[in-house]
C-alpha cells in the first residue's frame, strides 16, 4: 500500500481517506459508501458476529445488504423491534453515546399489575447497580387483568436496562419490543425484514451520507398495522386513555429479506 506515494507496511498506520492519497497495487482506496439499515430484529437472534453455541445471529437477516455493517448498540436475545446498522461509526456513536441523550422507546409486557406509583417510580428513575436512572416517558398501552403494557421512552441504553427497571419496581419483564430511536419508527416493515433509512430519516437522526436511500413521498406514508409482535402489546381491550397511535410511515424504498 502507498500513502502519498509513500509504501506502507504497517497495517495499523492512520489514514484519512479525504486528505490523503492511498493506494493498493498502483489503483486508488477510497472508502466504502456509508449505508443504514433498519432491520426488524426477531426474537431469538444475537446482536453479534458469530455465536460460538450456533445460534442464529442478526448477520443472518442482512446478508443482501451489500456491504459490512455493525449494529448500533444492541438488544437482547429476547428482544425484538428495531436495530439499526451501518457502517459508520461517528453516526452509531452519535445513536448510543447516552450523553446525546437519543431515546429509545420500547413497548414492555410486565408480568404483573403495576400501579400508577409504580409507573411514577420509571418515570422519576429507578436505583439500579450501576447507579440512578435517568427520568423516562412511561405510558399505560392498554388495560389487562394481569399484566401491565407499556410504553417506556429512555435515553441512556445500559446493558438490559428496561428489564432492569421493571425489576426494579417489583415486576418482571414478558416481552419487550424496541419500536423506535428517536423519530425513527420501525413502521410496517416486517419482522425479519430490513430496509434502507431514507435520507429524510437519516437527517433527522443527524446523519449525512448515506446511498440509495430517498425521501418518503407523502403519498406512500401511511398509518402503521402494528406487527403481530406488538399487536398484544397495543390492541384489543385498549382503554380510553391508553395510546393507540398508529405510528411512523414505512419508507418509499422496498423493504427485503435477507435470505430470499
Ligand atoms: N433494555 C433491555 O432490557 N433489553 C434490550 O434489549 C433493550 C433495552
Amino acid at each position: 500500500m502507498r500513502v502519498n506515494g509513500e509504501i506502507v507496511r504497517n497495517p495499523d498506520h492512520w489514514v484519512d481517506l479525504a486528505r490523503d492519497r492511498v493506494t493498493l497495487d498502483g489503483k486508488p482506496l477510497r472508502s466504502a459508501e456509508k449505508a443504514y439499515i433498519l432491520l426488524y430484529k426477531p426474537k431469538g437472534y444475537l446482536t453479534t458476529y458469530r455465536d460460538p453455541e450456533g445460534r442464529p445471529t442478526v448477520y443472518d437477516l442482512v446478508t443482501g445488504a451489500g456491504t459490512w455493517l455493525s449494529p448500533v448498540g444492541r438488544l437482547d436475545l429476547d428482544t425484538s423491534g428495531l436495530l439499526l446498522m451501518t457502517n459508520d461509526t461517528d453516526f452509531a456513536e452519535r445513536i448510543t453515546n447516552p450523553e446525546h441523550k437519543v431515546p429509545k422507546t420500547y413497548q414492555v409486557k410486565a408480568a404483573t399489575l403495576l400501579a400508577d406509583e409504580q409507573l411514577e417510580q420509571l418515570r422519576h428513575g429507578v436505583g439500579l447497580n450501576d447507579g440512578p436512572t435517568r427520568p423516562a416517558e412511561v405510558k399505560r398501552l392498554r388495560e389487562s387483568a394481569k399484566y401491565t403494557f407499556l410504553e417506556l421512552t429512555i435515553t441512556e441504553g445500559r446493558n438490559r436496562q428496561v428489564r432492569r427497571m421493571i425489576e426494579a419496581v417489583g415486576s418482571k419483564v414478558l416481552k419487550l419490543v424496541r419500536t423506535a430511536i428517536g423519530p425513527l419508527r420501525i413502521g410496517d416493515l416486517p419482522i425479519g425484514h430490513w430496509r434502507e433509512l431514507t435520507t429524510e430519516e437519516l437527517a433527522a437522526l443527524g446523519g449525512t451520507g448515506g446511498h440509495a436511500t430517498r425521501p418518503v413521498p407523502a403519498a406512500v406514508a401511511r398509518k402503521r398495522q402494528p406487527d403481530r409482535e406488538q399487536r398484544e402489546l397495543t390492541s384489543a381491550n385498549t382503554s380510553g386513555s391508553a395510546r393507540r397511535e398508529s405510528r411512523g410511515s414505512r419508507a418509499g424504498k422496498t423493504d427485503r429479506r435477507s435470505k430470499s
